[in-house]
Parts: C-alpha cells; structure tokens; sequence
C-alpha cells in the first residue's frame, strides 16, 4: 500500500466523500488544475476506500449491444488521455468519454476560467488539447478486455495542416482528419464520436450545412464499418449548443440518413442568458456548467421531437444531481454526461447520484432508466 493509499484510507474513514476535504483549498484555481489534483486523487485510490460500489440495477440499460450500468458517464475533455476513465467506471460512472483526439496536436495553451459562485467554466481554448494520436492509440488499446464501457471522441485540427513546427507537411481535408483518428481509435473503443460541438472553432460551423454534414457522416459511417467489421463501436455524433433552428433539423436529417447510433446533445454554449452574473456576461468564451442546464435540456426535447425518438440521445450541460440527470433522461435522453459538475463536487458525487436516480425512478413507477426515457415528450 502507498503512502497515499494510506492516506485515502484514512481519508475514507473521516469522510464518506474525501474529496470535500481538499475542495476548499482549489475554489480559487483553474479547471485544469483541479482536474490534475482530481485524477492524481483517483488514481491514488483516495475515491476506492469508500464502501464498494454497488450500482442499483434499476440502472442497467441495454445499449449499443453493451450494459450501461449507470446512465451517467464522463464527459469528453475530463479524460483526455485515459488516465482515470477504468477508475471512474469502478466509482459508479457507467461510462467514460476520452478525448478529443484529433490526427495531429494542435500546439495551443489551454484557457479556462472557472467560476465557482456561478457552478460554471468558461473555456476559450479554439481547438482541442490532445496528444498524439499514435500515442493515445496504444493507452486506448492497452485497457482492451477491462470492464467499463469507454468511446473515444474525436475532433479536427484548427489549421488542417499535418506536419511539424517547421511548417514541413502536407494539408489534409478536415473529412480526412475526421477519418484518420476514427481509424485509429474504432477497433479500441466503445463508440466514437464525431465532435462538431465545439463554438469556439469557427469552421465547425461548416456542418450546420446539409451537404457538409451528410458527407461527414456518410464516409466516416462507411469508415467505421471497415475499421472495425467485428464488434463494430456505436457513432455518435456532438452536436453544437449554438446551432441554429434550421441546423438543428439538420442535424437530426442527417443522423437519420446515415443510421447514426446516437446524438450528445450537446457541448457549450457562447449564448448568455438573462439573470446571469457579471463576470459570465463579460467574459466571451463557450459556457459549460449550471447556468447551460435548462437551455441544454430544452435542445434536447427539440432533438427527441426532430429524431422522431428514433436515435438515442446522449444528455450533457449543467447536470450536478442526481434530479438534473432526472430531468435530461425525462426530456428525452438515454445516457448522459457530466464535467464542470466532477469539477465542483468531486467525483465522488456519483454514488449518491446513483442511489438517489434510482430513488426517483421508484417513486415516479419506473421499473428502469429505459421506461422513463422520454416521460415529459409523451
Ligand atoms: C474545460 C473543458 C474542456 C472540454 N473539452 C472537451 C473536449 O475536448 N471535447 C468535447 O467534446 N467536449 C469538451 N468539453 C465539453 C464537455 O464534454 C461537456 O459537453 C460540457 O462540459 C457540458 O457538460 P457540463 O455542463 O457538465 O460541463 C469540455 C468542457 C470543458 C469545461
């Protein structure tokens, strides 16, 4: 046992959640800070000296040919390299999303502020924090055969350049950039994701376009197929928060067409709404956290309606409890995921959300997550 371990177990016993313990000590820091100081935590075991997970099996849900546990799993960017997504899956999370990954890093610094008296991140980074890709393969593929379920996100680069520093290499179309990394990461992965979500990246606007969209989806449905002919990974597309009316009918048009296996509705928003802080409303940037949790929620009954219910919807935005999760699943979603909220809680939070969806599935008479899928749309 290592030292830590000691500690975590000690920890364990003064706190039913240790993580509370340090929070106060990282109100002040950045996300990304507190996320290391959150997987150096995990990884150290401080989370598994808590009573073993038991998952109540109200939970369960068929999906994609695999058995979600929990219908909450981790969004992308919290496990960009797969460092603590077996962990998280021991913790109680269902699933875990790692990434994004793209073909080639692009060589930008991260730029996220976080806001603990408003529950939200505003991030500003224009493209994805990734690392190689031939790297990121073989970590992917080094946890084949565990147990939690876990896709891989992938993205595209901000100058579609692949090469050096130097300025050695060769341009490569963003359709193609999309089709290296999903070769490269489908024979190891749950599911993959196309991520279009990202406001901050101005030409992922490009796939608000019907034709765009459709060949995306279209060779990369094709892609996936021949990368991985057995045992295939479910895909998923994210769609934008800041898409419009028409690209949201769009969106569900083309996900339709090209037998997609699901939606993650959605990433963050640059909107702002009425009633919010000072420092939200001045600060630019894509919004995650609380303050997305309604708008959020409302795209996803728009998404349930324009996909006629018939591609199962992944919930994210603003989820901190276990009656936000609740709500997401009510409005429409199947699974769903959380960030800024691991960020401000810890992710210790899952047990109780668990224990607590499985409560208010009991009291509304649902014998499962699949029948209340949907309730408030019927
Ligand atoms: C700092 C930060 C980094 C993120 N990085 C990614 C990313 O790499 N890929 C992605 O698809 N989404 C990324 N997201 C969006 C999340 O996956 C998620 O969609 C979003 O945070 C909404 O959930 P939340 O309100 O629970 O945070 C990021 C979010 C934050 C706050």
């Amino acid at each position: 046992m290592s030292t830590v371990n000691i500690v975590g177990s000690i920890l364990g016993k003064i706190s039913k959640d240790p993580y509370k313990i340090f929070a106060p000590f990282l109100s002040n820091s950045s996300p990304e800070l507190i996320k290391k100081v959150q997987h150096f935590l995990i990884k150290e075991g401080v989370f598994a000296t808590s009573k073993k997970n038991k998952t109540p099996k109200a939970l369960r849900q068929q999906l994609w040919g695999r058995v979600f546990p929990s219908p909450i799993g981790i969004s992308s960017g919290y496990d960009t390299k797969i460092t603590v997504s077996d962990f998280l899956c021991d913790m109680g999370f269902g699933f875990s999303e790692v990434g994004t990954v793209t073909c080639n890093p692009d060589k930008i610094t991260k730029r996220a502020f976080y806001s603990k008296k408003d529950k939200a991140i505003i991030d500003q980074t224009p493209g994805f924090l990734c690392e190689e890709l031939h790297d990121f393969v073989l970590d992917l593929s080094a946890r084949r055969g565990k147990r939690g379920i876990v896709g891989t996100s992938i993205g595209e680069t901000l100058k579609n350049f692949i090469g050096d520093e130097t300025g050695k290499g060769e341009r490569i179309e963003p359709i193609e950039q999309y089709e290296i990394a999903l070769k490269a990461v489908a024979p190891y992965s749950d599911f993959v994701t196309i991520n279009v979500s990202n406001s901050n990246m101005a030409g992922l606007a490009e796939y608000q376009i019907e034709q765009n969209l459709n060949e995306l989806l279209k060779k990369l449905r094709v892609a996936i197929n021949k990368a991985a002919p057995i045992n295939t990974p479910a895909l998923l597309l994210k769609m934008s928060a800041d898409v419009s009316d028409v690209g949201k009918e769009i969106t569900a048009k083309c996900a339709l067409a090209n037998q997609l296996d699901g939606i993650i509705v959605a990433g963050g928003t640059k909107k702002r709404f009425e009633g919010m802080s000072n420092y939200l409303l001045k600060t630019p940037g894509c919004m995650f956290g609380k303050p997305t949790f309604e708008y959020s929620t409302h795209l996803i009954k728009e998404m349930y309606y324009h996909t006629q219910a018939q591609i199962p919807i992944i919930g994210c935005g603003g989820i901190f409890d276990a009656n936000d999760v609740y709500k997401k699943i009510r409005a429409g979603a199947s699974l769903t995921q959380v960030y800024t909220g691991i960020i401000v809680n810890g992710p210790g939070m899952i047990k109780k959300m668990n224990e607590q969806l499985a409560n208010k599935l009991r009291a509304d008479g649902f014998n499962s997550v699949s029948e209340a899928i949907g309730a408030d749309m019927r």
